[in-house]
């Protein structure tokens, strides 16, 4: 149906003659999230595991940070607490099982690798194992632990960065759209849709690589 009072702005953002609102109260709502497998341990003693983790994005370019939150009371907060290190692994959407599943059980209790059928393999800079079937593996050594509340937010380096070859394409760029992208937002998994634009296409004159 056509809404008459909404017309198509420059940028296609819709303009209506109102826009109602309503007050939340405060609460993490920054949707959607990026739902990551991070594996630790695997050394000092520790045996490796995998946490699900939604509360993680890059802090900064250079050098390059992630953050990862944890609340205190996960095994994984005591294994990475201690060791320093951990691998941020990028799953693809049809491995939200799998993420799921790491999210909901303790490797206090079950082994999550073989549970998950996922392989730990080496990673190139820790001791922590990469998730070989995740595109992307992001190792990480911690360079800061900041408590904030219910969550410590570890603030790691990029310390090395695997990719699945099979992913690269003719002109060596890393396709990690080919492997279906996973989000989360207000409790639930979205496998992420198509294509609608490249980095500056809003001010770059349309070409073959700006369809959308
Ligand atoms: C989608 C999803 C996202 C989650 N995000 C976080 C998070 O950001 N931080 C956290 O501490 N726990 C998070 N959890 C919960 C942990 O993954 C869960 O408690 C896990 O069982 C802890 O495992 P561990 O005891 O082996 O460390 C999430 C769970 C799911 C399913």
């Amino acid at each position: 149906m056509v809404d008459r009072k909404a017309a198509r702005g420059k940028h296609g953002t819709v303009k209506r003659e109102r826009i109602d609102k309503e007050s939340w109260k405060p609460g993490n709502v920054l949707y959607p999230a990026p739902p990551v497998l991070v594996s630790c341990g695997g050394t000092q003693g520790w045996k490796h595991n995998l946490i699900t983790i939604a509360w993680a994005g890059n802090v900064c370019s250079d050098p390059p940070m992630l953050s990862v939150s944890i609340r205190p009371e996960r095994y994984s907060h005591e294994i990475i607490g201690t060791t320093h290190e951990f691998v941020v692994n990028v799953p693809s959407a049809g491995q939200a099982s799998a993420v799921d599943w790491c999210g909901v059980v303790s490797g206090r209790d079950v082994d999550k690798f073989s549970g998950a059928r996922l392989t730990p393999s080496p990673a190139l800079a820790v001791s922590a194992p990469i998730v070989l079937e995740c595109p992307l593996n992001i190792e990480c050594r911690v360079r800061q632990s900041l408590a904030l509340g219910s969550h410590t937010m570890f603030v790691a380096q990029v310390v090395a960065v695997q990719v699945s070859a099979e992913l690269l394409d003719g002109q060596g760029r890393f396709r990690l759209d080919r492997c279906g992208l996973l989000a989360f937002a207000n409790g639930q998994y979205f496998a992420l849709g198509d294509r609608i634009g490249r980095f500056g296409f809003s001010v770059r004159k349309r070409g073959k690589d700006d369809r959308y």
